[in-house]
């Protein structure tokens, strides 16, 4: 994994400072329905999102699920349909025009996919980044524009054009230029988009730096496969709603070597609602309806057998009254009947391939075992 070489450099003295508690990122039933030609498109049904101070999130999805639509929404310049969005305790629902104009020099930065959206062409480096702080008035502009760029890597090309700049320089200065107000939350729409692998690396990790050096939450959109080895969480998008999520921390295991264990969950919403990966409902062939079993740390979920059996051929030449078992003995013919059977629910032993969900429990026959992939060592 590529990392910026960070060792020489100095944290910007100044970094996100919140007056709200909670955090940085709420999103709750939110709703963004786009009308056109008498056509209504859902963008968003529904979404729930919550990001801590500090975090450092990616956000993923198919093309046409939302993640620009909702980074529209967090950025200030698009408004919610319906539902909450609020950002660094700013209600987005309800802000004047001066107040979002206010929320986008100073609560938020943003940083676009194309490269040539981020900065003003005809202004170097030092002063793109310099442009925010004098907009807001800002103090000790100069040293702050140099522990940025120092920051993220690109204090050589301080004094360069864009055009005069590589892709990767050029979203390395756009972040700085994002952050350069101490904003709460930066905001990225495939900042990675238009770089190749090695350069996307760099930009990803100086990302995280600058989150952990300034305290600055996160949220990038990516297609990038390679974010698992960037960021910790990982949220998915499906249908204008986030659907599962994978987690990731490091374990040592009994020979002291560490390795980054990855946890998938899942959403629940306010009501109840759910949604299962879809791989698990694959795996499993799981539809129409699923058989639950509340255990004392997790719930079980199981195919519904009843409805999955495979239809047997009609029996030939006999029907009930020609059954030959005598009366009060068990039928060897029964008539074909609707009633789900009830016998004790099997226990969660991976054996009948379901999925489980809760606290892990120590057995080593642990089902839910197929959460904690091992993903990449460290
Ligand atoms: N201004 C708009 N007017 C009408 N429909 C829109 C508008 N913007 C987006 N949509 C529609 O809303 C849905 C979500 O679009 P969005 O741009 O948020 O997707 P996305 O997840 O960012 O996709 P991609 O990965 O391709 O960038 C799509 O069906 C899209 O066609
Ligand atoms: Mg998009």
């Amino acid at each position: 994994m590529t990392t910026t070489q960070n060792a020489t450099r100095t944290a910007p003295r100044s970094a996100a400072a919140r007056d709200h508690g909670g955090p940085d990122i709420l999103c709750e039933d939110l709703v963004r329905i786009y009308s056109t030609e008498g056509v209504e498109i859902q963008a968003l049904q529904g979404l729930n999102l919550r990001v801590e101070p500090g975090d450092v999130v990616a956000l993923v999805g198919a093309s046409g699920s939302g993640k620009s639509t909702l980074l529209n929404i967090l950025s200030g310049l698009d408004r919610p349909t319906g539902g909450r969005a609020t950002v660094a305790g700013v209600n987005l629902g309800s802000m004047s025009r001066a107040q979002r104009v206010h929320y986008q020099r100073h609560t938020v930065g943003f940083v676009w996919q194309q490269t040539s959206r981020n900065l003003m062409p005809f202004l170097t480096a030092a002063e793109n980044v310099a442009l925010p702080l004098l907009i807001s008035n800002a103090r000790e502009k100069r040293e702050r524009v140099g522990e940025l760029l120092e920051l993220l890597g690109v204090s050589d090309v301080s004094g360069r054009r864009p055009a005069e700049m590589s892709g990767g320089q050029q979203q390395r200065v756009a972040i700085a230029t994002a952050v350069a107000n101490n904003p709460a939350v930066l905001l990225a729409d495939e900042p990675t988009g238009e770089l190749d692998d090695a350069m996307s690396a760099v930009v990803l990790d100086a990302m995280r730096e600058a989150s952990e050096q300034l305290g600055v939450t996160v949220l990038i959109v990516t297609h990038d496969p390679t974010i698992a080895d960037h960021v910790r969480r990982t949220v998915q998008i499906r249908d204008g709603r986030t659907s599962t999520e994978v987690l990731r921390h490091t374990e040592v295991d009994e020979h002291g070597v560490e390795h980054l264990v990855a946890q998938e969950y899942t959403v629940i919403d306010r009501a109840g609602r759910m949604q299962l990966p879809s791989g698990y409902v694959t795996e499993l062939g799981l539809r129409d309806r699923v058989r639950l079993e509340l255990e004392p740390d997790h719930v079980g979920v199981w195919p519904d057998a009843e409805r999955n059996r495979p239809v047997e051929p009609e029996p030939h030449h006999q029907d009930a009254q020609s059954d030959p078992t005598p009366p009060g003995e068990p039928s060897a013919n029964p008539a074909p009947t609707d009633r789900v059977e009830e016998k004790p629910a099997p226990r969660h032993t991976g054996s009948g391939g379901a999925t489980a969900m809760g606290h892990r429990p120590p057995a080593e026959d642990d089902p839910d075992a197929a959460f904690r992939r091992p993903e990449v060592d460290r």
